[in-house]
This record gives structure tokens, sequence and C-alpha cells, in this order.
């Protein structure tokens, strides 16, 4: 039987050549789709950033200082967030099906606060990821520490696992107490993780010469927030970083520490997405602290 569409006219343009269009992010061209699609849901394809909310201290440090009930303080946040760091526990028992935005699970853990923290293992398996339709798995990388080989091997076993799958790996590099936090470290770290297959790479914001640390990663660097500071110095950090060529942040505690944790996600989104400056953004917080303290 003829197909009925043939009487229709068709128009096969020709003259226009279909277009390659390069992926939008760092070192992530050679992809397949099913991987970029989940970056996809991680950063922005209209900025290239990210702002992810990291609540997956539990996972070594039990309820921690504004997680003791995600289910009040954390869903509130959700709707600001381009992407959630979590365990796969908090995910199932709190975390709404509905969230749309792409999901990082933490895939590291084993020892807690009170044991050596550098002595993790992959904490889980790859189709559990799959079935919870995660984005990418995240898992911590310690260089120079105790544990250093077996945290390595960590993540290259997941990368094996899950780029058989198209899902990223976010190699998280944990600086052990001892270590000196500054360039020559991130460098070294964070290009060990790209290297081994990280799909993009977690790291701290230091200075001088974080723009070396950027420049030579080949993959994109999100910047952890760290210790809590104050909410100036946060946007701060997280502005210098941008500047010096991170992708977005990966911010818990100075977002959901914060006096008011909803203003906080929506100034950090404004220096990560917007390209305001720390002073903007920070006006913007005050503003919205006023108005939470008139009503
Ligand atoms: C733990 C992590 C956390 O996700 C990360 O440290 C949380 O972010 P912040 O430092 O901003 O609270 O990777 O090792």
């Amino acid at each position: 039987m003829p197909e009925a569409d043939e009487k229709k006219e068709k128009n096969f343009y020709p003259e226009i050549q279909q277009k390659n269009r390069a992926f939008f992010l760092k070192g992530s061209n050679n992809f397949d789709w099913g991987m970029k699609n989940r970056l996809s849901h991680i950063f922005n394809p209209d900025t290239g950033k990210t702002v992810m909310l990291a609540i997956d201290h539990g996972y070594f440090q039990g309820p921690t200082t504004g997680l003791e009930r995600i289910d009040i303080t954390i869903l509130p946040l959700l709707k600001y967030s381009d992407t959630l760091m979590l365990t796969r526990g908090i995910l199932r028992s709190i975390i709404p099906p509905t969230y749309p935005n792409g999901i990082v699970l933490r895939a590291s853990g084993g020892p807690s606060i009170l044991k050596e923290l550098s002595n993790e293992q992959i904490a889980m398996d790859i189709e559990d990821a799959i079935r919870l339709n995660a984005a990418a798995v995240a898992v911590q990388v310690f260089i120079g520490g105790e544990y250093e080989t077996q945290t390595v091997c960590n993540m290259t076993k997941l990368v094996d696992m899950a780029q058989r799958y198209g899902i990223g790996v976010l190699g998280v590099t944990a600086v052990g107490k001892e270590m000196v936090r500054d360039a020559k470290y991130m460098r070294l770290a964070c290009r060990i993780c790209a290297e081994l297959g990280a799909t993009y790479v977690k790291t701290y914001y230091v200075e001088p010469d974080f723009e070396t640390v950027t420049a030579s990663c080949p993959v994109p660097i999100v910047i952890a927030g760290g210790k809590k500071i104050p909410e100036f110095d946060a946007l701060k950090m997280a502005y210098n970083a941008i500047q010096k060529g991170a992708c977005g942040v990966d911010m818990g505690k100075n977002i959901f520490q914060a006096e008011n944790p909803v203003a906080m996600i929506q100034a950090v989104r404004m220096v990560v997405h917007k390209n305001f400056t720390p002073e903007q953004a920070y006006e913007y917080y005050c503003e919205q602290i006023k108005k939470r303290d008139k009503s």
C-alpha cells in the first residue's frame, strides 16, 4: 500500500546543510547522547553552569546542622537547585520523584567521622543508580591521603560501571587535615581525577591561582562551599570561582546553614547564572531578609 503521505508536497531543504553542534560543556563533546542528556540535567545548557545543592553530609557525619529534617528545611530549596547531590537513602525516603532536575548520587562511603575518612569503598551498585535515574554518581578521592590508591580505584571502578550506561562520575577531591589547601595540591588532585575518567570534578576554591586549577583540568570543575562562612563571603567565593573558570558550585552548608537558605540559594544562582557581583547578590539577599522580618 502506498504511503498516504506521498500525496503531500515534501521539503527536503537541500540548500541547508545539517549543522553539527558542539556540546556546550568543556571536555564532554565526545560522549554519547545519553551522557550528554544527563549532563544537561546537571549543567544549565543556557549558561553552561550549575548550582548543585549538596545535602549528602549525613553519609559520614549523621544529622548535620541544617539537615536534621530534610523534609522541612531542604524541600523548599529544591526549586532553586539545578541538581541535588545526596545519598540514595535520602532520595528514596524524602525527595519527591517529581523533582525534575539531575540527581547526583553519593556512591562512596564506609567510615564515619569517628574513623579514618579516606578508608572509603564503593557504596552502591550501578544498577541502583540506573533505577533511581541518576545523572551522575559521586565518589571521594583522597589524593595524598592514607587510602589514596583505594579511593582512586573506587573512582576508576565507578567510571567503568557508569560509563557503560552513560552516567557521569563526579570526582570529589577530599583534602585530608594534614594537606595544604593550595593551587598546587588542587591542580594535582583535579588533574588525576580527570585523567582517570571523572566526567567532572569537585574541588575547593583556593587563592591565589585558582585559574590554573581550572585551566589544567580538561573537564568541568565545580567548587564545594566548605565550612560555613558569612553569606557575603560565600557569594564572593562563588563569584571568584566562576570568574576563574569554575562551571558552578556544589554548595551545602553555606546555603542550608545560612540565616535565610531560600534567599541564599537564589543569591548564589544570581552569581553563578547571571554574572551578578557579590555586592549585587548580597543586596538581594539582605532585601529578602528585611521582607521576611516585616511579614
Ligand atoms: C562531603 C561532600 C559534600 O557534598 C560537600 O562537602 C558539601 O558541600 P559543602 O562543603 O558546601 O557543605 O562532598 O565530602
